[in-house]
């Protein structure tokens, strides 16, 4: 596709994306809050649960939760789904723009696994729905009432579709689609479970008849996952900055260390609203989880083998700390990159696929290479996200005389 047209589309349909998530999970947000501050006074009419009194935007506002009587349907009634839908939809749309109408580009990396395009494509569509089928069924069946054994069961399952989509696609588009499955369940939840109980309680009231609150109860546990599910998703939608998670050897691990901490930081939020004590707990847990991923996605020196590479390549001496780095002439780390990144990364680049330079990034002048110094050597060095699907068949070797002209000061001389 021409890429100044996939540049607007891309902006048109992440812009919507992004503002119908925000209504999506702000009002589900809002909504577990309001039934965590539900207070039930002594003078509450039957069938009431409870009522919330709020201030903004210049007036009070008095929400009541309760049970519908017979008959008595409201009018209007608000129903909140077009939101998710509106989400699925574009996001749906976001991972055809970026990722499949560019074929293979963004998703394959020949060095993890050599598939085709086409197969790049089928994979990535099925993990939605073979993971919604498992979710879905998983959670209607009989198991479903075992929440805690469902639960793990859900999370195994997270974890291992994770390790397998990074084992077939580039770290990024790994992580994305792990993103966009936990979209589609939560979306389906909407869809098939959460918005048809509904439709059978007020279907009743509005026939005049006692209802059954089993759907309703069944609508509010997926409710509740989804509630689970926001913070895990929003961090993989915004992960694509954060090369050294999804561009680490072990990023399947720093995903599902993430995605449970994620999520247990929701759940003791969620709790702590009617015990305190445990929002220091809440943050003690994200904050070892982030502290023990720094840690995990700390650039170590090269094993021995890509030492000896560096030798065979020309380089002198093994890297072993920072202290015995050999200075690098700016003309050779000039020179690979010259090879490896400015068929892209130039004002004109030459790259079949990317004719504009990516993420604005320009590497041919050797201010704008000095310039980007710390970047190049956190794409190219610590996580080899760069060159993009190693595209110009970087070297080891060449790496780490990237990173020894920058560990040695990044000078142009
Ligand atoms: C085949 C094309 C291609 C080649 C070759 C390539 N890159 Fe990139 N590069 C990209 C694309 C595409 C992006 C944008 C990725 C994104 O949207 O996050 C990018 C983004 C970057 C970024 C910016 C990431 C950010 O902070 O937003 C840096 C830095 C970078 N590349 C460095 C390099 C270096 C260094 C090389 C050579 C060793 C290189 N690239 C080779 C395609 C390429």
């Amino acid at each position: 596709m021409d890429p100044l047209l996939s540049e607007w589309l891309n902006l048109i349909v992440r812009w919507f994306h992004v503002i119908a998530g925000i209504m999506w999970i702000g009002s589900s947000l809002f909504f577990i809050w309001l039934e965590n501050h539900l207070v039930k006074g002594p003078d509450a009419k039957p069938g009431e649960e409870g009522e919330v009194m709020m201030v903004h935007g210049g007036g009070y506002w008095h929400v009541v939760k309760r049970k519908l009587q017979p008959g008595a349907l409201p009018e209007p009634l608000h129903w909140f789904m077009w939101e998710a839908y509106a989400t699925w939809l574009s996001g749906f749309s976001l991972l055809m723009v970026v990722y499949y109408l560019g074929g293979k580009a963004f998703l394959v990396d020949p060095a993890i696994a050599d598939i085709s395009g086409a197969v790049a494509i089928a994979i990535g569509i099925g993990s939605l729905v073979v993971s919604w089928l498992f979710y879905d069924t998983l959670w209607a069946s009989p198991l479903g009432e075992k929440t805690k054994l469902s639960a793990s069961l859900t999370a195994l399952y997270l974890l291992g579709i994770t390790y397998v989509l990074t084992h077939v696609f580039t770290g990024r588009a790994a992580y994305i689609h792990v993103g966009a499955i936990i979209g589609t369940m939560m979306v389906g939840n909407v869809w098939a479970r959460i918005i048809p109980g509904q439709r059978k309680i007020v279907a009743a009231v509005k026939a005049g008849l006692a209802y059954d609150p089993a759907p309703g109860l069944k609508a509010r546990m997926r409710s509740r996952h989804n509630n689970y599910f926001t913070y895990p998703v929003v961090f993989i939608m915004i992960s694509n900055h954060f090369p050294s998670t999804y561009g680490n050897e072990w990023n399947w691990v720093i995903l599902g260390v993430l995605m449970v901490a994620a999520a247990l930081v929701k759940h003791f939020m969620n709790i702590s609203e009617t015990f305190k004590a445990w929002l220091p707990a809440s943050l003690a847990t994200g904050a070892a989880a982030v502290l023990a991923m720094y840690i995990i996605t700390a650039p170590r020196p090269p094993a021995a083998g890509a030492a000896t590479a560096n030798i065979a390549a020309g380089s002198h001496g093994a890297m072993v700390s920072h202290a015995t780095v050999t200075p690098v002439h700016f003309a050779e780390a000039q020179a690979i990159i010259k090879q490896r990144c400015t068929t892209c990364h130039a004002a004109k680049p030459t790259d079949d696929t990317f004719t504009v330079a990516p993420a604005g990034m320009r590497l041919d002048t050797p201010e704008l290479i000095q310039a980007n110094a710390g970047r190049i050597k956190m794409q190219a060095v610590d996580t080899k996200t760069m060159p993009f699907a190693n595209k110009t068949g970087i070297t080891e070797a060449e790496r780490q005389t990237l990173g020894r002209w920058i560990d040695s000061g990044a000078k142009l001389d």
